[in-house]
């Protein structure tokens, strides 16, 4: 026993949030378009391009929250925690209490955390250097040690990829399982779980997940196809033809890809109209991040006119630990969690109208419910915006 936990804190000291700078020639998307173009445009209409603090009205919102509740911590210190998943290539990785009295003074301009925050190689958030450039990803790690603190990246200048036998004039190359046959260990470098500030876990997507063999980028970068990861000519005077993947990562921001997502049943039972929504989905959902929502609305009607409106709403919602209603990141307890678990259905029951002959029912998605949206005064309409999951009409 006492050994094994001396391994644990000899792997954490030696592996835990070690930055490796990223040379100038590689740091940003803009540095692999003259020969990878087409991948980088599908990148930067991803989400992971916009998971910096400057980029995501939400992400921002929520660390400003984090930042004016939790009054132990600065705002230049909650943005280096989120940093750990959301800009993994940050140079300063932690904080210190003598940083936290110097913040709290406004006299750290100067400080590494502050130059750290405001370099341009966070700016992009996700980017290529953050997947392809990682060595080794350690998953003998504690479940909660994510993002930075859980690889270690390559020297500045090799790319990660899936292919043994490619070449470029202008970076080396090295293959790796995580980028070929087994890429959930790199989704779940971040996509695992994430922890409050009261240390409760609020996502645990890694856990939920129920795939026999399901990969992450089927679904989320879609199927291999033949086309080139690179545009340059090779020896034959062409670009090599290889099966490639999108570089999209789409998933909840885009309403296309709700279509459907859910199967949806209904009938008028006994207590009243019963929804069932079955999910083919290898993870719940909603899922990964708290407080988004399935809506279920049912609109009865009467020789086509109105008669009753039902809605209900299939969240999470979360408490602080004095009890009030907050965001995920400073809660102490879930107090419901409506979630369809991966591979399975639950029922809901809405009241019936009286009289009624017939019912719409819409099922959909939103990215935050109203009690977080309100808490943070999302202005933005993607975030209430409801995207259709299925539609259905049934006589009662
Ligand atoms: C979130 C992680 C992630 C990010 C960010 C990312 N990639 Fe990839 N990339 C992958 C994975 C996973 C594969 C392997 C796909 C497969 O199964 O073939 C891949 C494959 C590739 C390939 C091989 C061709 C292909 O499509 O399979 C190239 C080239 C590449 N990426 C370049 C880039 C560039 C350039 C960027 C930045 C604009 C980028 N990647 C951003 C994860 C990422
Ligand atoms: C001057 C052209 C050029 C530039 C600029 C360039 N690459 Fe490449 N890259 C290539 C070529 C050529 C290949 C090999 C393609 C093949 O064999 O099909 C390649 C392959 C890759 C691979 C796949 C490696 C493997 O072993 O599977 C990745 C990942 C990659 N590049 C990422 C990047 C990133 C990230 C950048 C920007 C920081 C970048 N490249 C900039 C030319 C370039
Ligand atoms: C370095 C951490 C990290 C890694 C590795 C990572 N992601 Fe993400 N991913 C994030 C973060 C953070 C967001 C949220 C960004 C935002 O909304 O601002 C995100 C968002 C997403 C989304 C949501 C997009 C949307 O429109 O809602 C999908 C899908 C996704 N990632 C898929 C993947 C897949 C597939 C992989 C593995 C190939 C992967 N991610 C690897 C951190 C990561
Ligand atoms: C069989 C296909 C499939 C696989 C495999 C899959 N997903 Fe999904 N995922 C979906 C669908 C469909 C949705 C709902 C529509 C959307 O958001 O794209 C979804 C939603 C999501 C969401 C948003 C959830 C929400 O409620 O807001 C995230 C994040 C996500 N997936 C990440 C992942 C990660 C990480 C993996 C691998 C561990 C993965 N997915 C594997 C199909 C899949
Ligand atoms: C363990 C890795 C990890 C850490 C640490 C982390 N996040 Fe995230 N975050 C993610 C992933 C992965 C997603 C995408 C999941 C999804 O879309 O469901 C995400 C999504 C989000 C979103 C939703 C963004 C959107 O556009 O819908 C917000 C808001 C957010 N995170 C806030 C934060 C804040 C604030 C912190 C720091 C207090 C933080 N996160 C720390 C991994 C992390």
């Amino acid at each position: 026993m006492h050994s094994v936990w001396l391994l644990a804190v000899l792997c954490l000291t030696l592996y835990s949030a070690e930055a490796v700078k990223v040379g100038d020639k590689f740091k940003d998307s803009g540095k692999c378009k003259a020969c990878h173009s087409h991948i980088v445009k599908q990148w930067e209409n991803s989400w992971h391009a916009k998971s910096h603090y400057g980029n995501d009205e939400y992400f921002q919102k929520t660390i400003d929250y984090v930042a004016r509740k939790d009054n132990r911590k600065s705002l230049n210190t909650v943005k280096i925690e989120c940093a750990t998943c959301h800009n993994p290539r940050i140079a300063v990785t932690s904080t210190s209490d003598e940083y936290e009295a110097i913040a709290s003074l406004q006299l750290d301009k100067d400080s590494a955390a502050t130059k750290a925050l405001q370099s341009d190689t966070i700016s992009e958030g996700i980017n290529c250097v953050v997947c392809h450039n990682i060595d080794q990803i350690h998953d003998n790690l504690p479940e909660n040690k994510r993002g930075i603190d859980r690889v270690t990246w390559m020297k500045s200048g090799t790319m990660t990829g899936p292919y043994s036998d490619a070449k470029s004039p202008y970076h080396r190359v090295e293959q790796r399982p995580f980028m070929d046959n087994n890429p959930n260990q790199l989704c779940f470098v971040c996509h695992a779980n994430d922890t409050s500030s009261e240390e409760h876990r609020f996502t645990d997507m890694k856990s939920e997940f129920n795939a026999d063999g399901k990969q992450c980028v089927d679904c989320h970068m879609g199927a291999r196809k033949m086309g080139v990861a690179s545009t340059l000519p090779g020896s034959s005077g062409k670009p090599t033809k290889r099966l490639i993947r999108e570089h999209g990562f789409i998933g909840a921001h885009t309403e296309g890809m709700w279509k459907d997502a859910l199967q949806v049943k209904a009938r008028k039972g006994a207590k009243g109209l019963e929804v069932t929504l079955i999910n083919p989905q290898p993870h719940a959902l909603p899922s990964g991040f708290g407080s988004r929502e399935i809506v279920i609305d049912a609109q009865f009607l009467s020789a086509g006119k109105v008669v009753k409106n039902e809605s209900l709403s299939l969240t999470s919602h979360y408490l602080n630990k004095r009890g009030k209603p907050t965001i995920p990141h400073l809660s102490a307890k879930t107090v419901t969690n409506l979630s369809i678990p991966a591979n399975a259905s639950k029922t809901f029951t809405l009241p019936l109208a009286i009289g009624a002959e017939n019912v719409d029912i819409k099922v959909s998605y939103r990215l935050v419910n109203d009690e977080v949206r309100e808490m943070l005064e999302l202005k933005d309409p993607i975030w209430s915006k409801k995207m259709m999951i299925k539609k259905l009409n049934l006589k009662l």
